[in-house]
């Protein structure tokens, strides 16, 4: 069925060095183990040795961004194919940080997710209510639009070369995990809406959790039948929580 995935999002985080030993050490812990896609996303910058130590590992590369652009007078982006040929595979798209500090909405998502399809890259797609809409009762609403988006702008077949990743913001680097029943209920609502376009590709796409996974809560979250895996942030920048996830995950 869906093979479980955990990809760590390093976000703005780590030194060259730091970043060489933190991916070989997530290879060597996870070398060996079946059952689970496994992926890292550095800083760009440390990509292309974060991908040479890499080589030839379980470990696959993603990219925390990609412009929506391809090539061109766009200061300070970077597109999908420079990130292809840096062996990049993933792409995170529409992160809730940079919808929020850098101002990206759910037009500017759907373009970045097609341009990273465009390249060859998979979008690993973020959604997630805000602490004022769960309160409010808006959880599904704000779901809802964020996927529309996408869906309006790429339809629903794009989805079958593409990951979901359903980050609350309210858990994200606060400690305060959604409970997994709180969380499989809004996967099994993403799963729903998208199997109302077609009900294959919903049942193919891997919807992962993200926000405050640990190695003590992963096994729990991963338990629930919509959550394939995990989008980790803080615990991906140590190797022997990392690896204690990627492990929960296997099947
Ligand atoms: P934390 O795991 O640090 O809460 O971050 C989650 C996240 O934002 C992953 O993209």
């Amino acid at each position: 069925m869906r093979r479980p995935f955990v990809a760590g999002n390093w976000k703005m985080n780590g030194t060259r060095d730091g970043a060489k030993r933190l991916a070989a050490g997530v290879a060597e812990g996870v070398s060996g183990l079946e059952g689970v896609d496994v992926a890292v996303c550095p800083p760009y910058v440390f990509i292309p040795e974060v991908a040479q130590v890499l080589e030839g590992t379980k470990v696959a590369v993603g990219a925390q961004d990609v412009a929506k652009e391809q090539q061109g007078a766009y200061t300070g982006e970077v597109s999908g194919g420079m990130l292809k040929e840096f062996a990049c595979r993933y792409v995170i798209v529409g992160h809730s940080e940079r919808r929020e500090y850098y101002c990206e909405d759910d037009a500017l998502v759907a373009e970045k997710f097609a341009s990273a399809q465009r390249d060859g890259l998979l979008p690993i797609l973020c959604v997630g209510e805000k602490l004022e809409d769960r309160e409010a009762g808006r959880t599904e609403d704000v779901v809802r639009d964020q996927l529309e988006a996408v869906l309006d702008r790429n339809g629903i077949s794009a989805f079958a070369e593409a990951v979901i990743a359903y980050e609350p913001v309210w858990a994200i680097g606060t400690g305060r995990t959604a409970t997994p029943d709180q969380a499989q209920e809004v996967h099994r609502f993403i799963r729903d809406l998208l199997s109302a376009a077609d009900a294959e590709v919903a049942a193919g796409v891997r919807i992962l959790y993200g926000g405050s996974v640990k190695a003590a809560n992963a096994a729990e979250l991963f338990a629930m039948p919509d959550i394939d895996g995990g989008l980790i942030g803080g615990a991906s920048l140590d190797v022997a929580e990392f690896t204690t996830i990627c492990r929960s995950a296997a099947v």
